[in-house]
């Protein structure tokens, strides 16, 4: 059975704002920061501010790439934006080949121009749709995308997993590297790859590294689960036993982290299972330069407004406190903030030849 696309993303929606949308590990808790006694400066002087993208963040923590197309995402999407302009955060959207395909769901999306008119936006486009678009058209739909949000970068998310567990998906992923760099150069705003929670490995970073992107955010494993969250919909018993086959599938998100220092110079962010602001330090500290949640901020923006704005707070507060207890007065001395990693990352990073710091 063919649904279409706007069912499609009220079914991911209801599906991940379930308890059992999740799977496996982000080896955060493999990461431990060490306590300092004496930070030597006052827990007010801490500055968690950071420049991406040309915006300044308070904090660098950003709502994910979620959603977009329907009457749903277009209030979730206007709840984000009203919170992350308050904060002075960044945010992705979902997808926006919906709204390049149907016109009249464009308003889902570009209501945050209007809503976060200062807050970084960034544009989101897939692998598979840009592996099958020629170069004219590629740039049409970026152009599109980048010009609805009024964005400062423009996310291009790789989800090979996703697609060949969706009933109507499109594992399309043929010429996605060379497509990559020719939107990289040819726009004049920063490219972002992503994955959705797999992880990026070394290997792929190595074959972006060369393509001109300005980041790499990882996407790894240990929260949302989209072949969970994909065979579930399937509602069949042979997907539902492939998925379990590949349950926990990828790369935990701490240990991207570090595969894709080894290999890219540009800057890293930090996604997939994140779910408190230590959390977002540790990812920090191991060389990421910003954060985001999707499932969490969703299930809250699902609750209300209030629930996605004591979410956020809360989050900020989490975040400015590891910096205190680290000693790290700006968000770059979370790089230098001294760490002991579990037998797990160092046995995955030692067999794979890397060193994280
Ligand atoms: C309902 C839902 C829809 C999503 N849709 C997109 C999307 O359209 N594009 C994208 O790049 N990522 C999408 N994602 C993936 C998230 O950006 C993120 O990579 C993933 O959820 C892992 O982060 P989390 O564990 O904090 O949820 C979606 C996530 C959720 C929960």
């Amino acid at each position: 059975m063919i649904i279409s696309i706007e069912d499609r993303k009220v079914e991911h929606i209801k599906i991940a704002a379930r308890e059992d949308a999740e799977e496996g590990s982000t080896l955060f808790d493999e990461v431990q920061l060490i306590h300092n006694a004496m930070p030597g400066f006052d827990y007010d002087e801490v500055d968690s501010s950071i420049q991406l993208f040309g915006k300044t963040l308070s904090t660098p923590l950003l709502v994910g790439a979620i959603t977009g197309g329907t009457e749903l995402s277009g209030k979730i999407n206007t709840m984000f934006a009203e919170a992350v302009e308050r904060f002075g955060l960044g945010m992705y959207v979902g997808s926006q080949r919906i709204a390049i395909e149907k016109p009249e769901t464009r308003w889902t999306f570009s209501v945050i121009k209007e809503k976060a008119p200062t807050a970084l936006k960034i544009a989101n486009i897939g692998a598979p749709q840009i592996s099958r678009l020629d170069e004219g058209k590629v740039l049409e739909w970026v152009n599109n995308a980048v010009d609805m949000i009024d964005a400062s970068a423009v996310a291009i998310h790789l989800n090979p997993a996703q697609e060949v567990f969706q009933p109507e998906g499109e594992p399309w992923f043929r010429g996605v590297v060379e497509k990559v760099r020719y939107i990289s150069r040819s726009i004049n705003k920063p490219v972002v790859v992503k994955e959705v929670g797999n992880g990026i490995s070394r290997e792929v970073a190595i074959a972006l590294a060369g393509s001109g992107i300005a980041a790499i955010d990882v996407g790894g494993v240990g929260g949302t689960s989209f072949i969970k969250i994909e065979a579930e919909r399937w509602h069949r018993n042979d997907v539902g036993e492939l998925s379990k086959v590949f349950q926990g599938w990828g790369i935990p998100t701490a240990i991207s982290i570090c595969e894709v220092k080894s290999a890219f110079r540009g800057i890293i962010l930090a996604s997939g299972g994140i779910r408190s602001g230590l959390d977002g330090a540790k990812a920090l500290s191991l060389g990421a330069s910003a954060f985001s949640m999707s499932r969490p901020f969703l299930v809250s923006a699902l609750q209300g407004r209030d629930q996605l704005l004591q979410l956020m707070e809360r989050t900020i507060k989490e975040f400015k406190i590891s910096m205190f207890l680290t000693g790290s007065r700006q968000v770059s001395d979370l790089a230098n903030a001294p760490l002991v990693l579990g037998p797990t990352i160092i046995n995955w990073l030692s067999q794979r030849g890397i060193r994280c710091r």
